[in-house]
């Protein structure tokens, strides 16, 4: 391996292409779960299109694994290396390359982070409607990747529904670039949903063209505290039905909410009392005074109705950042706990309040283990965390994985729900794909993974089992 890499290095240079000191590795070795990780062999962070296609076809000529890596935010352990492979990291092609206002499109490099897209929208009064926790540092070539969801979905859909063209580079090194502005272009097969949830395993995206939409001219956004979880479906229904710039509606269980106010003392108690469980519901909405009473007004029929007990509307953006933070935040104040299950999966939303149900039953088999739950409810995902606590051995906390996946994937097949809604497989999800897709559908996957990386260099053992 050390003479590949020597002659990678030889073949392909250029002024900081690669790392030198191992010890700055750091930041690459583990993704934002911790759990998974693995030390590179190398770091290699190119510029431009081309250092990428030059890095690849070394890689392939010299049967060097790679690992294709974003903003490293992934919770499933696709973007770290396992075996020693060759990080490419794609932090420095970040450049927003071409807005077009008229078509609606910005064309953009892999490495550009969301919350730069978006901030650089802003001054046009524009967005990029895909927005989630890790935006701070996302990038899009992971969030393609990964199909990522996130908080708006229900309005605008996943990355794959906003992604108009793609530019990527194969195993071999070859240029597959079709940045396409065009709304309505039906030529033969739409290559770019290829790589959309392909997870690295088929090659390096490097540029992108999504389409925006105008920013809405105001958002509402409240609080809602429900007394009971059986009436999580009636409040999506009755949610859809009366709101109509629905752009938003998310649960979290309480237990998240007490957690995160362990972590950080300074979050305030939201009402006057402790309730089981809480939603955040956004909608676009005309602007001014009516357009803030008229959502009130649907808040207070929703009241009426018996399906939410209480409800806090954001007067100000800090009020609006506070009031996303009680279900934006949990997933920090886990991280920060203690090592973690993450269990990301799609019911019917109709069935959602016995998942949680279940689950909750499941986890307390476990001495020592603490769940918080949380989740996009528009969508039917379920963000399922089960967390170490205190006295728990790392040992013992892992010992439960298998029995946990087994049993939570066993009862989302049952409900014909999907093992990933967002997150992807990665390695942590890979035994169970069977779970969600057929036989056919995976062997269909691997003959498009050998027929696009024979030799298999590319991000081995993620999404299924590198073949030897
Ligand atoms: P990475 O983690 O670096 O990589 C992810 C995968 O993509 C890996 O398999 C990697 O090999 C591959 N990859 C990365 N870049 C490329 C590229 N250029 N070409 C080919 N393959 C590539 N996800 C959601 O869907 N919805 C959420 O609501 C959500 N909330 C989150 C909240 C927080 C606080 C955090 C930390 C993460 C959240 N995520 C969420 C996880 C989510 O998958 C990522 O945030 C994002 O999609 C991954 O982007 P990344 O750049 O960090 O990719
Ligand atoms: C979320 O919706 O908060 C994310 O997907 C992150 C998580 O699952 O913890
Ligand atoms: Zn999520």
């Amino acid at each position: 391996m050390q003479s590949a890499l020597q002659s990678l290095r030889q073949e392909v240079s250029a002024p900081g292409l690669y790392l030198d000191d191992p010890a700055d590795f750091a930041g690459f070795a583990t993704d934002w779960t911790r759990k998974f990780s693995g030390q590179p062999s190398l770091v290699a962070r190119p510029r431009s299109t081309e250092e990428v296609a030059a890095l690849l076809a070394a890689c392939q000529r010299h049967r060097i694994p790679v690992v294709p890596q974003g903003g490293n935010t992934g919770m499933v352990g696709g973007s770290v290396p396992r075996g020693g492979e060759v990080v490419i990291s794609l932090s420095r092609m970040n450049r927003i390359e071409a807005l077009d206002k008229v078509a609606g499109t910005v064309q953009v490099q892999a490495g550009v982070v969301l919350q730069q897209l978006n901030d650089a929208l802003a001054a046009d009064h524009l967005f990029f409607p895909v927005d989630l926790g890790g935006r701070g540092s996302c990038q899009i070539g992971g969030m393609i990747a990964t199909n990522a969801g996130g908080l708006r979905v229900l309005r605008y859909g996943h990355v794959r529904d906003s992604l108009r063209g793609i530019e990527a580079v194969l195993a071999d090194g070859t240029v597959v670039s079709n940045l396409n502005k065009l709304k309505k272009n039906n030529t033969g097969l739409d290559l770019k949903h290829l790589f959309v949830g392909s997870e690295g395993i088929l090659g390096i995206i490097t540029r992108a063209v999504f389409e925006i939409v105008p920013k809405p001219p105001s958002v509402e956004t409240a609080l809602l505290a429900l007394t009971d979880r059986k009436q999580l479906p009636d409040l999506l229904q009755a949610a859809r039905a009366a709101f109509r710039g629905l752009s938003s509606l998310e649960f979290v269980v309480r237990p998240a909410v007490d957690l995160l106010r362990e972590v950080d003392p300074a979050v305030r108690e939201p009402f006057d009392k402790v309730y089981p469980l809480y939603a955040v519901i956004e909608e676009e909405t005309g602007t001014g005074p009516v357009a803030r009473e008229e959502f009130a007004e649907r808040l207070e029929a929703l009241t009426q109705n018996g399906i939410i007990a209480d409800a806090i509307v954001a007067e100000s953006e800090a009020q609006t950042r506070e009031l996303w933070g009680y279900r934006e935040r949990p997933p920090e104040a886990i991280t920060k706990t203690g090592l973690t299950h993450k269990f990301d999966v799609t019911v019917p939303q109709g069935e959602i309040p016995k998942f949680l149900d279940d689950v909750e039953r499941l986890a307390s088999r476990f001495p020592g283990f603490r769940i918080f739950l949380y989740g996009h409810l528009g969508d039917g995902n379920v963000h399922v965390n089960v967390v170490q606590g205190k006295m728990l051995a790392r040992e013992a906390f892992y010992a439960a994985e298998k029995e946990l996946s087994d049993e939570i994937y066993g009862q989302v097949s049952a409900l014909a729900g999907s093992i990933s809604a967002e997150h992807g497989i990665g390695i942590m999800k890979r035994d169970y794909l069977g779970h969600s897709r057929s036989a056919a559908e995976i062997a269909m996957m691997r003959r498009i993974k050998n027929a696009l990386d024979p030799l298999g260099i590319m991000n081995p053992g993620v999404i299924f089992a590198a073949q030897k």
